[in-house]
C-alpha cells in the first residue's frame, strides 16, 4: 500500500494580524447536498465546503443518480429529484472520514426501497453507530452493523418506516438529523426529544426548503407526506474553522485579526462564549441574517486569559472545538476543568487522550478524565506531537506553536483536507509560520 502523508512544521512566535474569510461551513454544506437532492426543482449553493467530507456527501448522491454540477469557486447546482427520486447505488457509498454524512444518510436511506452499504476509512468504522441504528430499527428499519456496532452499516430497502418519540440519550445533532431524515418516509409523525440543544441546521433548512418541521420546547417533529421546494442557499464560513485563528489570535502577542462572514448560529457560538469567560476580546461585528443563518465578522485582539470550569451547558455548543480550546487553557493562567463531555472520545479521534497527550508532550500539565480535562496553564514548548489523522487535533497543535519556544511538529496530517483545505495557507496569510511537508508510506 502507498500513502501520501503530510505533516505540519509550525516554528514559534508569529503574530496573527489581519482579515481572513475561512471556507464555508461544514455541517451546513453537507445539508444543502442532501437537502438539495431531495428537493424539487434546482438547488443553487454558494460558500459550499469543498473538502474531502462534503465531497464524500456530494460523490454518494451523484451514485445515486443525482446530477450535481461543481464544485467550482464554492459553486454547487444540485439538480432535485424529489424525496423517491434516488437510485440504488451500483456499489457501497464510501464516505471517507466523514461522519455527518454516514449518520444522516442512514436516517435517509432506512426508508428507501433499496438497499445499500455504509462504509468509511479506519477512523469512521470506529466511530459508535449504534445511536443512530437502534432508534432506526424502533422505526421498523433493517439495517446491520459489525458487532461492535460500527459501519459498514447494511441498510435493507423496507420502503416505509413508521414514526417514533425519541428520547435522545446523547446530545447529539447528528442523531436528530439522521430521525429527522427517516421521519420524511415514515407513517405518523417522528419526534425527537433532546438532552440539551445541539446544532439546529437540519430544522432551519428543511423549514428553509418549504418543508413543515415544529419545535415544541425540547422536543422537534416532522411528518411524512411533505415536499421539499429547491432554493438557494449562501453558506457562512465556519466558525469551527474560525476558531483555530480565534484562539490564535486570544494566545498571541500584538494580535488583531478580523474573521468576515462567520456563521453564528446560536447553537454553535459555545466558543465564542467559553473564550470571553477566559476573557478573550472578542468582538461580534455586523450581525446579519442569511438564509435562515445568523451571520457576523469577529474581530479578536490579544488578552490574557484565565483558567475556568467550562460550564456543562456549553460542551454540545462548542463540541468540535475543544481541541483549539485546550490549547487556549494550556496558555491560560491557572487551570481550566472541563467536564461532561465524553462524546470527545468517540469523535475523529479520541480527542481527550490525543490532546492530553500532545500537551504533556508540550511540556503542560494536562490531565485526561473520563468526561473531560484538567489543564493547568503553562509554558509550551517545541516537539513532535501525533494527530491520529484527526484533522482539529493536527490544526489545534499548529496554532499552539505561536506560544511556543521551540518548533511543533505535527504527524499525520493529511485529514486537515476533510474540513479545511487551505489551512496552511490562510494561516501563513495570517502570520502563522507552518510549512507542510509531504512524505510517502511505501
Ligand atoms: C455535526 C454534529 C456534531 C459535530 C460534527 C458535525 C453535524 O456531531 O461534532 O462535526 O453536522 O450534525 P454530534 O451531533 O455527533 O455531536
Amino acid at each position: 500500500m502507498q500513502n501520501d502523508t503530510i505533516s505540519f512544521r509550525v516554528q514559534p512566535g508569529g503574530t496573527l494580524r489581519g482579515e481572513a474569510r475561512v471556507p464555508g461551513d461544514k455541517s451546513i454544506s453537507h445539508r444543502s447536498i442532501m437537502f438539495g437532492a431531495l428537493a424539487e426543482g434546482t438547488t443553487r449553493v454558494a460558500g459550499f465546503l469543498e473538502a474531502e467530507d462534503c465531497l464524500a456527501t456530494m460523490n454518494a448522491f451523484q451514485a445515486m443518480g443525482v446530477e450535481i454540477d461543481g464544485p467550482e469557486n464554492g459553486l454547487v447546482s444540485i439538480r432535485g429529484v424529489g424525496l423517491h427520486g434516488l437510485q440504488a447505488p451500483k456499489e457501497p457509498l464510501y464516505l471517507g472520514n466523514s461522519g455527518t454524512s454516514m449518520r444522516l444518510l442512514c436516517g435517509l436511506l432506512a426508508g428507501q426501497r433499496f438497499d445499500t452499504v455504509l462504509t468509511g476509512d479506519a477512523s469512521l468504522c470506529r466511530r459508535p453507530m449504534k445511536r443512530v441504528t437502534e432508534p432506526l430499527r424502533a422505526m421498523g428499519a433493517v439495517v446491520e452493523t459489525t458487532d461492535a456496532g460500527t459501519a459498514p452499516l447494511r441498510i435493507k430497502g423496507v420502503g416505509r418506516l413508521r414514526g417514533i418519540h425519541y428520547d435522545m440519550p446523547v446530545a447529539s445533532a447528528q442523531v436528530k438529523s439522521c430521525l429527522l431524515l427517516a421521519g420524511l418516509y415514515a407513517d405518523g409523525q417522528t419526534c425527537v426529544r433532546e438532552l440539551a440543544p445541539t446544532r439546529d441546521h437540519t430544522e432551519r433548512m428543511l423549514t428553509g426548503f418549504s418543508y413543515p418541521v415544529v419545535r415544541a420546547g425540547d422536543t422537534v417533529c416532522i411528518r411524512s407526506g411533505g415536499k421539499l421546494v429547491a432554493r438557494d442557499i449562501d453558506v457562512p464560513s465556519d466558525i469551527s474553522s474560525a476558531a483555530f485563528f480565534m484562539v490564535g489570535a486570544a494566545i498571541g502577542e500584538g494580535a488583531d485579526i478580523t474573521l468576515k462572514h462567520v456563521g453564528v448560529n446560536p447553537t454553535r457560538t459555545g466558543v465564542i462564549e467559553i473564550l470571553r469567560l477566559m476573557g478573550a476580546d472578542i468582538e461580534v461585528l455586523n450581525p446579519r441574517e442569511i438564509g435562515g443563518e445568523a451571520v457576523a465578522d469577529i474581530r479578536i485582539r490579544s488578552s490574557r486569559l484565565n483558567g475556568i470550569d467550562i460550564p456543562e451547558e456549553l460542551v454540545p455548543l462548542a463540541i468540535d472545538e475543544f481541541p483549539v480550546l485546550f490549547v487556549a487553557a494550556a496558555c491560560a493562567e491557572g487551570e481550566t476543568r472541563l467536564s461532561g463531555a465524553e462524546e470527545l472520545r468517540v469523535k475523529e479521534s479520541d480527542r481527550i487522550q490525543v490532546m492530553a497527550d500532545g500537551l504533556q508532550t508540550l511540556g503542560i500539565d494536562a490531565r485526561p478524565t473520563p468526561d473531560g480535562m484538567i489543564i493547568r496553564g503553562g509554558k509550551l514548548s517545541g516537539g513532535k506531537v501525533d494527530s491520529h489523522g484527526d484533522h482539529r487535533v493536527a490544526m489545534a497543535f499548529s496554532i499552539a506553536a505561536l506560544r511556543a519556544n521551540g518548533p511543533i511538529e505535527i504527524d499525520d496530517c493529511a485529514n486537515v483536507n476533510t474540513s479545511f483545505p487551505n489551512f496552511v495557507e490562510l494561516a501563513r496569510d495570517l502570520g502563522l509560520n507552518i510549512t507542510a511537508i509531504c512524505g510517502e508510506i511505501i
